[in-house]
C-alpha cells in the first residue's frame, strides 16, 4: 500500500476548481442514453463518443479525473494510445467503476444491495497496472413506505467498507458512493433523514474495517425532495440541508466530497453545488462527479455524427467550465449565456 500515492491521488481528484467526469455507464445504461439520440450502442460508438469527451481541448482545466467502465479502460483514443495513458498525459486521473451493479436484496422487496466483492483483489491489481488510480462503488438506497430498512443500509455500508479496504490495500483511492435515489414522492426532510442514517452507517463501517478516511473520497447524492414530491425546494434549502448532513457525518480529515447529479437538471446540479461552495467554513472541498449533468448537452449535440464532434466538445467544455466555477462558489445563472 503506497500511502503517499493514495494521498496525492485523493488531493488531485478534488483540486480547486476541478471535478470528476463519470463515464462509467454500464452497457444497459449506455444503451438507454444512446437510444435517446437514435444511435446504435456498439463497442465502437461507445469508444468514439467517450473519446470525443476526453479529447475536448481544455477540459483538463476543469476535469481532475474520469471514471471509466472496464471496456473503456482497455480501449484506445483515435491516435492509438490506450485511454488511461491518453488521459494521464493530459493530467487527468483515470478511475474505474469496480462494482458489479445493484441487485435485489433477498427478502427485502424494493431494496438493493451492490455486488462485486468476489475476486475484487486481483481485479484491482490488474486495474492498477492498467493505470487506474481511483475506483468507484455505487450503493443504492431507495426511499419508500417503510424503506430503507436497517438491513439494506447496513448491507450496503458493509460492502462499501470491504471494497474501500481492498482499494487502499491496492494503492487505489476508493470513491465510496452511497446514492439515495431521487425516485419517489418523499419530502426533502425525509431525504435528509435517510441520507444522514446512510452516511452514519457508512462511516461506522469504514472505521470497523480500518479504512483510512485520509485517503477516501465520498461521492454522495444531495439532499433534495423526491422527483414526484409536490413541494419544490429552493437552491439555498438544498445547499443548507446537504452541508448540514455532511458536517454531521463526514470526518473533517477526509480530503473531499463529490456529488452525483442523480437525475437533477443540468442547471440545478450546478446551482446547488455553487450555493454549497459559497458557504463559509466548509471542512472539505466539495465538487462534482456528474455523468448526466455534464454529458446531456454533449450527447445531444453529437447525435452519433462525426461532423458534430466539435459542437459536442463545445457543449461538454461549457458544462465542465460552469461546474468548475460552481466548485468555487463562483457560478451565476447569467454566466451560462455570457461564457457560452
Ligand atoms: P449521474 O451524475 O448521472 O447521477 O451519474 C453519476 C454516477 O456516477 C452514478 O453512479
Amino acid at each position: 500500500m503506497d500511502k503517499a500515492l493514495l494521498s496525492k491521488t485523493a488531493a488531485a481528484m478534488v483540486a480547486r476548481g476541478k471535478g470528476v467526469l463519470a463515464v462509467d455507464e454500464s452497457r444497459g445504461t449506455c444503451e438507454k442514453r444512446f437510444q435517446s439520440i437514435n444511435v446504435e450502442c456498439t463497442e465502437e460508438s461507445r469508444r468514439a463518443y467517450r473519446g470525443l469527451l476526453f479529447a475536448t481541448p481544455g477540459a483538463e482545466q476543469f476535469v481532475s479525473g474520469v471514471i471509466l467502465f472496464d471496456e473503456t479502460l482497455r480501449q484506445k483514443a483515435d491516435d492509438g494510445t490506450l485511454f488511461p495513458a491518453y488521459l494521464a498525459k493530459k493530467g487527468i486521473l483515470p478511475g474505474i467503476k469496480v462494482d458489479k451493479g445493484a441487485m435485489d436484496l433477498a427478502l427485502r422487496p424494493g431494496e438493493k444491495v451492490t455486488e462485486g466483492l468476489d475476486g475484487l483483489r486481483p481485479r484491482l491489481a490488474e486495474y492498477f497496472k492498467l493505470g487506474a488510480r481511483f475506483a468507484k462503488w455505487r450503493a443504492v438506497i431507495t426511499i419508500g413506505d417503510a424503506i430503507p430498512s436497517h438491513a439494506c443500509i447496513y448491507a450496503n455500508a458493509h460492502a462499501l467498507a470491504r471494497y474501500a479496504a481492498l482499494c487502499q490495500e491496492a494503492s487505489i483511492v476508493p470513491m465510496i458512493e452511497p446514492e439515495v435515489l431521487l425516485d419517489g414522492s418523499h419530502t426533502i426532510e425525509r431525504c435528509e433523514e435517510v441520507t444522514e442514517a446512510t452516511l452514519r452507517a457508512t462511516y461506522a463501517a469504514m472505521a470497523a474495517h480500518n479504512v483510512s478516511v485520509e485517503q477516501l473520497i465520498l461521492k454522495t447524492s444531495m439532499v433534495v425532495s423526491g422527483k414526484d414530491c409536490p413541494r419544490r425546494t429552493g437552491v439555498e434549502e438544498v445547499a443548507e440541508r446537504t452541508v448540514r448532513v455532511l458536517k454531521r457525518t463526514v470526518p473533517a480529515a477526509q480530503p473531499g466530497v463529490v456529488f452525483l447529479s442523480g437525475g437533477q437538471t443540468d442547471l440545478d446540479a450546478t446551482a446547488h453545488l455553487s450555493a454549497m461552495n459559497a458557504m463559509k467554513g466548509l471542512p472539505w472541498p466539495l465538487t462534482f462527479s456528474y455523468s448526466r449533468a455534464l454529458q446531456n448537452p454533449a450527447l445531444k449535440a453529437w447525435s452519433g455524427k462525426a461532423a458534430n464532434v466539435a459542437a459536442a466538445q463545445k457543449a461538454f467544455h461549457h458544462r465542465a467550465h460552469m461546474n468548475g466555477l460552481a466548485a468555487q462558489g463562483k457560478w451565476k445563472p447569467e454566466l451560462e449565456r455570457q461564457l457560452a
